[in-house]
Order: structure tokens, then C-alpha cells, then sequence
């Protein structure tokens, strides 16, 4: 599929659009994790500024494969911590990671500041809900079995 086209056009105000920034509101208390969603929101910001579809279609990718990596990362630690959420949690992933897929799908069709509006939507949205309600359960529950030290050592 290309995912580069030519209906990528830059648009006036294109970096103008506003981006939530990552803050303490968003710690879930697992250095690792909190980390890998400090990320996204980088990512995001990182998508608003760019001028041109080559930049702005690489960070979707890195985006999307980030979506991935962080999911399975993060079921990861659900399996091991035994978590008693983890099917629920993870058709939340699965959702999203849907709504990813389909954007990149759908990008080339789109303009840059339409393509930068859908991050924001699903980034300043849907990650930041997820992050302060359902992961901020599981960290609860990581931290309640074991001790951040011990977290830390898994992401090494
Ligand atoms: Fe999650
Ligand atoms: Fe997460």
C-alpha cells in the first residue's frame, strides 16, 4: 500500500494546532510504562509541527509501530502480574490499535492538518482517557505486588 500521496498537502496554520503535553496527571507510577506514554504524546506533538507528508507518514508509521510495541509491552506485564483485567484491557488495545490502522489507511486520502487533527483526537483523547483510567488500575495493581525497583529491572 502507499501510504504517501499526493492529496498531502501542507496547510496554513498546520503547527498551530494545540497538543495536550505530557504531565504528572498522566503517572501511573511504572517508570517503564509512564515513560513509553510519554512518548506517544511526543510523537504527537512531533506530527503537529511537521510541513511535509514524507515527515508527517514516517511519524504516523512510528506511531502506529509504537502503538504496538507499548500494547504488547504492556499485556506483557499484565500476564506476568497476573492481572484480573487483562481481557478487558486488551480489547481496549485492540480497539485502538484499529483506529490506528485505519487511519494509516485512510491518510493518503487526507490532508496534513486532517491527518495531524486525527492524531490529536486519538492521542489527546482516547491514549489520554486510557492512561488515566484503565492503566492508572493496573498500576495500581503492578505497584501493590511489586516494588518499582523490580519494574524497572523488567525494562532493561
Ligand atoms: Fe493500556
Ligand atoms: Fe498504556
Amino acid at each position: 500500500m502507499t501510504l504517501v500521496s499526493s492529496s498531502c498537502t501542507p496547510s496554513p496554520g498546520h503547527d498551530k494546532r494545540t497538543y495536550q503535553e505530557w504531565s504528572e496527571q498522566l503517572t501511573i507510577g511504572v517508570p517503564w510504562i509512564d515513560g513509553q506514554h510519554k512518548h506517544f504524546f511526543e510523537l504527537a506533538a512531533s506530527i503537529g509541527r511537521e510541513q511535509d507528508e514524507d515527515s508527517v507518514m514516517s511519524t504516523l508509521r512510528r506511531l502506529s509501530d509504537y502503538v504496538n510495541e507499548h500494547f504488547r509491552d504492556e499485556e506483557g506485564l499484565m500476564a506476568l502480574y497476573e492481572y484480573p483485567g487483562i481481557d478487558a484491557h486488551r480489547k481496549l488495545h485492540q480497539q485502538f490499535r484499529h483506529k490506528v490502522a485505519d487511519l494509516l489507511e485512510t491518510a493518503q486520502e487526507l490532508t496534513l492538518e486532517e491527518i495531524a487533527e486525527e492524531v490529536r483526537r486519538l492521542i489527546n483523547g482516547w491514549l489520554s482517557r486510557h492512561i488515566m483510567t484503565v492503566d492508572q488500575e493496573l498500576g495500581t495493581h503492578i505497584k501493590t505486588a511489586e516494588t518499582g525497583e523490580t519494574i524497572d529491572e523488567l525494562a532493561r
